[in-house]
């Protein structure tokens, strides 16, 4: 078995080798100046080859996955895993007008021609209930931060009340809130444009308290940067966020902070300066699980 990782994900990958014990390769990649990609893989290659890449900013990077797992089992690897943290096109998960792409599925089914098994953390699932519905393969296997989250915030804070900023992230936040004992409540959200985002915060929940915004993701911020300025206006103490995947696009970090969040954490699905959760113990069992 041998651990293959490009270079925007090779600390982690490191990370996950040596729990593995195994060896670890880095891919060559190169941009040509049209923006065709060059990669080139470690040889020899063995039997089992787990590629290590998160899918933010995905459309190059699925070409790229394209590129290494063809060229893998041309090279003779019979097993190929993914492993990617973060799970791009996960939101367009049925056609809500007539016309739509739904990329869920069809970059779904695209993972799955290409790989054995595919391990992510706290994917973008709403309407469906598993991730093999959306990348049909036995090994489609979802795992949950969850725990990690709840260690390091119980290390961090004596208390604070959780909150999940929509609907969705209770899921999350009923876990993480379980496991350590803190309490939660969720809001009520509407998105009415990329950055435009209508919410309601439970009432008299939140004077005087330190608070703890939990997400799946911050893409533009604008979710936690609602969340953050209602908090103020209720009174919370201090108010800080946890992000499972720090994608953090344009201002979206800077928006947040400015809205009045002391300290943002994620894990570190994405490198980021935010990422001191680490995943590499929850994927190293996950795989072993498997092999
Ligand atoms: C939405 O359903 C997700 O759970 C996140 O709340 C959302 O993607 C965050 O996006 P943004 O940072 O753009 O508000």
């Amino acid at each position: 078995m041998m651990i293959l990782a490009f270079s925007d994900y090779l600390n982690q990958a490191q990370r996950l080798a040596s729990r593995l014990n195994a060896p670890l390769g880095e891919i060559s990649l190169h941009h040509f100046p049209d923006r065709e990609s060059f990669i080139r893989l470690p040889l020899p290659l063995p039997e089992h080859v787990i590629v290590c890449r998160s899918l933010n900013q995905p459309n190059d990077k699925l070409i790229e996955l394209l590129l290494c797992a063809t060229t893998a089992r041309e090279l003779g690897a019979k097993r190929l895993t993914l492993v990617a943290p973060y799970l791009c096109y996960m939101r367009q998960d049925f056609a809500n007008q007539p016309g739509v792409a739904v990329s869920q599925r069809i970059i779904g089914k695209m993972l799955a021609n290409l790989f054995d098994d595919v391990l992510t953390v706290d994917p973008h699932l709403h309407r469906i209930a598993s991730l093999a519905q959306a990348i049909p393969i036995k090994n489609a296997i979802s795992l949950s931060a969850a725990d990690e989250i709840g260690r390091f915030l119980k290390q961090k804070l004596e208390y604070a009340m959780l909150l999940g900023p929509d609907s969705e992230s209770e899921q999350w936040v009923a876990t993480i809130a379980s496991k350590i004992g803190f309490d939660y409540c969720i809001a009520h959200k509407k998105r009415v444009g990329d950055k435009q985002i209508q919410m309601t915060l439970p009432d008299n929940k939140f004077f005087n308290k330190p608070i703890v915004i939990i997400d799946d993701m911050a893409s533009t911020g604008r979710t936690l940067g609602k969340a953050a300025r209602l908090l103020q206006a209720a009174g919370s103490k201090d108010i800080y966020a946890v992000v499972t995947h720090a994608l953090f696009c344009g201002d979206a970090e800077a928006h947040s902070l400015q809205a009045g969040i002391k300290t943002i954490w994620s894990t570190d699905s994405i490198d980021h300066p935010t990422s001191c959760i680490k995943l590499d113990g929850l994927l190293a069992n996950a795989i072993k699980a498997i092999i």
